[in-house]
């Protein structure tokens, strides 16, 4: 089957190690089911494997992907849940300390068929386009799990999104605002802004710019560059709640502002398959969708992912098989 693949890994240049070509047909083990892909799409996760993180050299080489919408055998239309607990594993599996997600261990979406625990398998709504569902298993439910799991934002709240342009960001954007919350977003680029304000956003500020007033919660993904105006923004009490660190790790912690303000700084990964059949349900009654920037033939992975690398996508970019 056609597949895009991570051959090699390279820090520095991701795309060096990226083929797309030919590799096995899935086997699917005992208590697992393979779908046939009618569409996935791309994450940051996908540049991460290619430069070698959470994927080491042995376990080369690997097919991409952790989104993934398609039907099985017997013609079940199915979104594929990329969290795999262990088996043994009970309750919420992002807190199993043996999870991985598809494409770090088993091979992942970006191909023309991918074996998953029939347990992954959540049933996709006849709202939903199979583009649209392939869209939501990880940045979307990322962000669903960040607002109402982890910061438990409630209608008429004020929540601040660092970064419009990314997949988690327009993610938080559209449920935040088909939720009831007040959405304000940053972005380095004002036409990324604009285009956040289209999607429900009340405002957009230039990255780091001072804010009319303090915010409940901040929905941080970029990390570095933007983590101390994260802290900045937030009022006494307030929640920030961290996904990810796209400009890098190791911010100043300014723990001053942090205790004596106590604001609380809060991890969140992925979700679970209980909060993606919630998601799911809130798309098919909300009317909400996600943002899709391109879609693209399977065979063209690498100029998707070098949408991505160069950060030009607004939104989600889909692969076609
Ligand atoms: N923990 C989890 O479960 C989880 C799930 C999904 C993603 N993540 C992580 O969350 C991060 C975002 O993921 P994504 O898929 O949404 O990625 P993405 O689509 O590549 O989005 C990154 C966005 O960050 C913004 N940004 C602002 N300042 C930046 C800077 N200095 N350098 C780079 N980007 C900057 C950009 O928005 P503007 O151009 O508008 O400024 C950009 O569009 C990644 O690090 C990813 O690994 C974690």
């Amino acid at each position: 089957m056609l597949a895009a693949y991570a051959a090699r890994t390279d820090p520095d240049d991701p795309l060096a190690g990226l083929e797309v070509g030919e590799r096995p047909e899935p086997v699917a083990r005992e208590g697992w089911t393979t779908v046939r892909l009618r569409a996935a799409s791309l994450n940051h996760h996908d540049l991460w494997s290619l430069r070698g993180v959470g994927l080491p050299a042995d376990r080369l080489p690997m097919v991409l992907g952790c989104d993934g919408a398609g039907t099985t055998e017997d013609g079940r239309e199915v979104v594929v849940h990329a969290v795999v607990a262990d088996p043994a594993w009970s309750g919420d599996e992002t807190l199993d300390p043996r999870r991985t997600l598809l494409s770090e261990r088993y091979d992942g979406t970006l191909a023309e068929a991918v074996a998953v625990p029939t347990r992954n398998l959540v049933d996709k709504p006849a709202e939903l386009s199979f583009e649209e569902a392939a869209c939501l298993p990880t940045a979307w439910l990322t962000a669903y799990r960040m607002l109402f799991t982890q910061a438990r934002a409630v209608p008429g709240q004020t929540v601040l999104v660092q970064g419009a342009g990314g997949g988690v960001a327009s993610a938080l954007v559209a449920l935040g605002a088909a939720a009831g919350l007040r959405v304000w977003v940053t972005s380095r680029d004002g036409a990324r802004g604009e285009r956040a304000v289209g999607l429900g956003a009340e405002r957009w500020f230039p990255s780091g710019a001072r804010l009319p007033e303090r915010v409940d919660a901040v929905m941080e993904s970029v990390g570095e560059a933007t983590w101390s105006h994260s802290l900045k923004a937030l009022r006494p009490g307030g929640a920030v709640v961290v996904c990810g660190a796209t400009s890098g790790g190791a911010p100043p912690a300014d723990l001053g502002r942090v205790f004596f303000l106590q604001l609380r700084v809060l991890g969140s990964t992925m979700g679970t398959r209980a909060e993606l059949e919630r998601l799911l349900r809130l798309l098919a009654a909300s009317g909400a969708r996600p943002q899709v920037d391109t879609v693209l033939p399977l065979a063209e992975a690498r100029a998707g992912l070098a949408r991505l690398e160069r950060g030009e996508q607004f939104g989600k970019v889909v692969l076609v098989p």
